[in-house]
């Protein structure tokens, strides 16, 4: 089997700086557990659970032989006008890990497409109860919500938007949450800036409620760096928007199925949104595929009209994939079997003690946990942001450890199977690379 390329040419890498990565390239061929194996035979620890996805870490039977069944039983077939027992199955299944009255599910292949589907209900359904004028999108400073245009419009992060034009219009940012001293080194939601929600309010004066369709946040911004919701953040959001009846979308794709030892943040925060986006760790990253969960009364809405008239004008031909349903399945029998989405829970203490043991090193300058999330800001070169992460980045592979880095922050995410040892191992190559990198 060769395990190296001859040619690294034609592949237009996504969110990669390719002729820098085409210059030395690094290679995962295989993995198990919380390891993947380089081409070169390394071992390296699995400290972001790939992007965010592999919840279970990998190369779990359960999921890899779902897979291969039903890839031989059932292929394909069609999503539209047409089902199959595994997506009912699965729909049924996932309700279930959800508070009760998020009970219907739409499936799409992504993260991004679970954000463009939850946008287009939300106008939808406003339109359907007879205001519609309620069109704005309201998003967030340095959110991310995916790559397409509804997502990136809503998003927040100035590199994804900059280059792409105009947007979608009628799109409006809440001001984000990070950046108050006071909150440095917090473990857990910090405790300043619930007042923070009221810059809604803000947007309501300026635009009418009246014109406002749906508010979507992160819950924890995790690609922008692991920015954590102030306690009562949350809630705070939902209030206003019931008081002007706009929908609440949370997207759930990194935090969803077990990242802060809860199934959902939903769980975690208390809060209920209208719509939560989820992706990722619904198929541990194995296949593609996103879910996006519903209000029984977004769903009831669409369902008025003629019984043999399509209600809702929107869907992918792989919504509800065979094959992606068995990874799903596959998926939760995983998780409920080892109580994954729940383990987290038990190891949150150990976890952030040891993250914040980094505090020492003169170049952090704040760590944040929740969760099995951890996000390490580091000082950076002067005139050369990003550099001093991306560097540690390196070297942290060079020393047999995968860690993400966005800007100069760090974010580590691990596999919810990660044991104590492995947790110090982490962090002890961490200590090394960030006193190389100082
Ligand atoms: C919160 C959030 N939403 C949406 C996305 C986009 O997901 P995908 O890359 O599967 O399209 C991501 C990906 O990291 C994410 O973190």
């Amino acid at each position: 089997m060769s395990t190296t390329p001859n040619n690294l040419d034609a592949y237009w890498m996504p969110f990669t700086a390719n002729r820098h990565y085409k210059s030395a390239p690094r290679l995962m061929v295989a993995a198990e557990g919380m390891y993947y194996t380089t081409h070169d035979g390394r071992k390296v620890l699995d400290g972001t659970a790939g992007l965010w996805c592999c919840n279970a870490g990998h190369a779990r039977p359960r999921i890899s032989e779902a897979i291969a069944r039903q890839a031989r039983e059932l292929d394909y077939s069609p999503a539209f006008q047409m089902g199959h027992p595994k997506a009912f199955e699965l729909a049924s299944r996932l309700v279930q890990l959800m508070p009760g009255t998020l009970d219907h599910v739409f499936f799409t292949n992504s993260g991004s497409e679970s954000v463009e589907t939850a946008l287009k209900i939300a106008i939808a359904y406003h339109r359907l109860g007879g205001e519609a004028s309620r069109v704005r999108l309201i998003g967030r400073e340095r959110g991310y919500h995916g790559v397409n245009f509804g997502g990136m419009s809503v998003g927040g992060m100035t590199p994804n938007r900059k280059m792409f034009g105009a947007l979608v219009a009628g799109v409006d940012h809440l001001r984000h949450t990070h950046g108050d001293p006071r909150n440095f080194f917090s473990r857990g939601e910090p405790e300043f800036g619930a007042e923070l929600a009221d810059d809604l309010e803000r947007l309501c004066a300026l635009h009418d409620p009246s014109t406002i369709a749906a508010v979507i946040v992160e819950p924890i911004q995790g690609s922008a760096g692991v920015f954590l919701p102030p306690r009562g953040y949350l809630k705070r959001l939902r209030d206003i928007c019931d008081r002007h009846g706009i929908l609440l979308i949370f997207d759930e794709v990194i935090t969803g199925y077990g990242r802060l030892g809860t199934n959902f943040a939903v769980n975690y925060f208390g809060v209920e949104p209208d719509i939560v986006t989820t992706a990722k760790g619904l198929t541990n990253g194995v296949i593609p595929m996103g879910a996006v969960f519903v209000q029984k009364k977004i769903h009831d809405r669409f369902m008025q009209g003629p019984q043999n008239a399509i209600e809702l004008f929107h869907g992918y031909t792989y919504s509800g994939n065979p094959v992606a349903c068995a990874a799903a399945l596959g998926t939760l029998d995983t998780y409920e079997e080892e109580g994954l989405l729940t383990r987290g829970a038990s190891l949150v203490e150990y976890w952030a003690d040891a993250v914040h043991g980094l505090r020492d090193i003169p170049i952090v300058t704040d760590i944040r946990t929740l969760g099995l999330i951890a996000g390490i800001e580091l000082q950076p070169i002067e005139g050369k942001p990003s550099a001093r992460a991306f560097d540690a980045y390196l070297k942290c592979f060079a020393a047999g450890l995968l860690i993400r880095t966005t800007g100069d922050i760090i974010a580590l995410s691990p596999p919810l199977i990660i044991e104590k040892g492995e947790i110090d191992m982490l962090f002890e190559t961490l200590r090394r690379v960030l006193k190389q990198v100082n």
